[in-house]
């Protein structure tokens, strides 16, 4: 029998079609996708694909954002409901009250954000560019107030890294924010002495205070595979590990805790794959008078040299 693996390729190559994943979803996801990446990684595929049809395995604001970046391509997304409820911690309608609380107010909004919310912004961040993007809207708009949405966390650690006073909105990633605590973290580096414990940006700040390095998936990954150092301590969402063991099998990986499931990217499954690719389902697509705003946000923050 034709294994749903042979199938799907088949059918990628019918609708000339490619598969992006999120480096949080599900290992089968990771086995089929075309391209596993963070999100600024995900953006620059995005840009770069032949492909007609992109089949993007991850949250809707990541869908959005592919769309925006190219509107002539199908986007679909396996789980229409796939949401990102740090993404939905800010309205329009909230944005633009904080924004009318300062004079001059710049706004840098992390990817992790509506369409509609994006095109309300100046500039857009992902976690492995957020410093540097901080640093350069900073030296270049001395006299503003920078705003930063919507995720606290974020927010509060490129402040503190770069010294740069910014406003940051209330927003947290609940699988970062809710599951991963100091507590775990320290009993974790109680069990594995000699691990290296790098966590995400999204976590609580006691938590990053705790971790040797605070950073990206991506980077994560990219620095696991160059490091000398066998064992590793991960404060992210767990979908990371599968990734993580296939590329350094001589390295071990200790999660901060098994809680740190994010749901909504667990929705996508295989089958929702299959079914979105051969019936041409959930098409996300944004219309073109947010779109044009939202890409300009997104276009600066993908030419800054990172
Ligand atoms: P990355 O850009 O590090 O992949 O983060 C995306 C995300 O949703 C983290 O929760
Ligand atoms: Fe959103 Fe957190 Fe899930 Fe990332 S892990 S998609 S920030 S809820």
């Amino acid at each position: 029998m034709n294994s749903i693996f042979n199938q799907l390729n088949d059918l990628k190559k019918e609708k000339n079609a490619i598969i992006l994943a999120h480096i949080y979803q599900r290992p089968e996801i990771h086995d089929i996708a075309d391209f596993i990446g963070d999100s600024l990684d995900l953006s620059k595929k995005v840009v770069a694909t032949d492909a007609e049809t992109i089949v993007f395995c991850g949250v809707h604001f990541m869908a959005e954002t592919a769309h925006i970046l190219n509107p002539n391509k199908k986007v679909l997304i396996p789980d229409i409901n796939a949401g990102c409820p740090m993404a939905d911690m800010i309205t329009v309608q909230e944005l633009k009250n904080f924004k009318s609380k300062f004079k001059d107010p710049f706004v840098i909004a992390y990817i992790n954000t509506s369409a509609e919310i994006k095109a309300h912004s100046d500039i857009c961040c992902t976690s492995s560019n957020a410093v540097n993007i901080l640093r350069l809207v900073a030296s270049s708009n001395k006299h503003l107030d920078i705003l930063f949405i919507p995720d606290r966390n974020l927010g509060n650690y490129v402040q503190k890294v770069s010294g740069i006073k910014i406003n940051v909105w209330n927003g947290f990633c609940p699988t970062h924010n809710n599951f991963i605590l100091p507590e775990y973290v320290l009993k974790a580096k109680k069990e594995h002495p000699l691990a290296e414990v790098l966590v995400h940006p999204e976590c609580r700040p006691e938590v990053i205070e705790i971790a040797n390095y605070a950073m990206s998936t991506g980077t994560m990954c990219k620095y696991i595979k160059n490091s000398n150092n066998k064992d590793f301590i991960i404060g992210t969402e767990i979908g990371i590990l599968y990734r993580l063991k296939k590329e350094n099998p001589n390295k071990n990986f200790y999660p901060v805790t098994n809680l740190s499931e994010c749901p909504n990217m667990k929705k996508t499954t295989i089958e929702k794959v299959f079914d979105v690719l051969k019936n041409t389902k959930n098409i996300v697509s944004v219309n073109d008078k947010i779109r044009k705003k939202a890409y300009l946000s997104i276009y600066k923050m993908l030419n800054v040299p990172c």
